[in-house]
């Protein structure tokens, strides 16, 4: 695991530097959730696909920016599944973005993932590991990632991240959400899943929720390459992560693009989502 650990901080140490001098134009290409891609999208994606084509252990990689998943090594026995640029159409408001990762072995499936990791580039680039039942947050100084300590989450916390369109929510869902503010849940949401995670692990708790919804049945969300990487992260640290009835990691998404409704958050918040929407089946 260590060698794509050093490879996951070896390319954020490329990205920053590529956010930091890059034109933020859009390319003329679109990628397979019909967004243009912007041009900081692909670069990242070729720095991360380029750091882990020199590790042996890597046998296939599934991007955001890919159509297809890429087999780098027959031999090797590692499946990464990554979103090089999280966030990305917040480059050009100089709002946080991330990179995120999922590593399996043998597949592409929740119960073969094996560790996860995410990127924050914000005042400050930290990164956010998690393997063998521990979540362990690092803090880029003079060029190495240091270790900063583990990661835990309250049982309850003081955050709600609505995700979506209001209007398309339905109303079950909006009462929920209005529920949490009523009793004194503060709104933070960026409109970048890392950055808004990342606020939530590290503040203790509370909610993200990205609902299905009128306009978007399924979410937004990546099974892949967003919501599988931050459920681990989640559950790693003392949380949950599920689609509003079960966990998202008992999904499989039947295309590398598929993606999932999703609430993540510490174990209060997710138990009563989790009675909300049974109250609707
Ligand atoms: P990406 O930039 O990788 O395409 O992902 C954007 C995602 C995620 O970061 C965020 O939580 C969500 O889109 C925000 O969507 P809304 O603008 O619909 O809130
Ligand atoms: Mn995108
Ligand atoms: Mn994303
Ligand atoms: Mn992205």
């Amino acid at each position: 695991m260590n060698p794509i650990l050093t490879a996951i901080q070896k390319s954020a140490i490329r990205i920053k530097h590529a956010i930091d001098v890059k034109d933020i134009g859009y390319s003329q290409e679109q990628n397979s959730s019909g967004e243009t891609q912007l041009q900081l999208d692909i670069q990242s994606d070729l720095i991360i696909e380029e750091e882990l084509s020199q590790i042996e252990g890597v046998h296939t990689i599934a991007s955001e920016e890919k159509e297809e998943p890429m087999i780098l090594n027959e031999n090797g026995h590692y499946f990464i599944a990554f979103d090089p640029l999280d966030g990305s159409s917040l480059v050009d408001v100089n709002l946080s973005v991330g990179s995120i990762f999922g590593i399996y072995e043998g597949a592409f499936t929740p119960e073969k993932m094996v560790a996860s990791c995410y990127v924050v580039y914000g005042p400050r680039v930290e990164l956010v590991f998690a393997y063998e039942g521990k979540v362990k947050l690092y803090l880029l100084q003079n060029g190495e990632f240091e270790y900063v300590k583990e990661i835990h989450l309250n049982e309850k916390g003081k955050i709600n991240a609505p995700g979506g369109t209001q209007q398309c929510w339905a109303p079950f869902h909006k009462t929920m959400i209005d529920s949490f503010f009523a009793r004194g849940y503060r709104l933070r949401y960026s409109g970048g899943m890392v950055p808004d995670l990342h606020q939530i692990l590290l503040k203790g708790g509370g909610l993200f929720s990205y609902p299905g919804a009128s306009d978007k049945p399924e979410g937004k969300l990546r099974m892949l390459f967003e919501v599988f990487p931050f459920a681990f992260i989640f559950e790693t640290a003392g949380g949950k992560a599920v689609d509003g009835t079960i966990r998202v990691l008992e999904k499989n998404p039947r295309h590398v693009h598929d993606t999932s409704p999703c609430f993540f958050g510490s174990c209060d918040e997710i138990n009563e989502v989790i009675s909300v929407y049974a109250g609707q089946q």
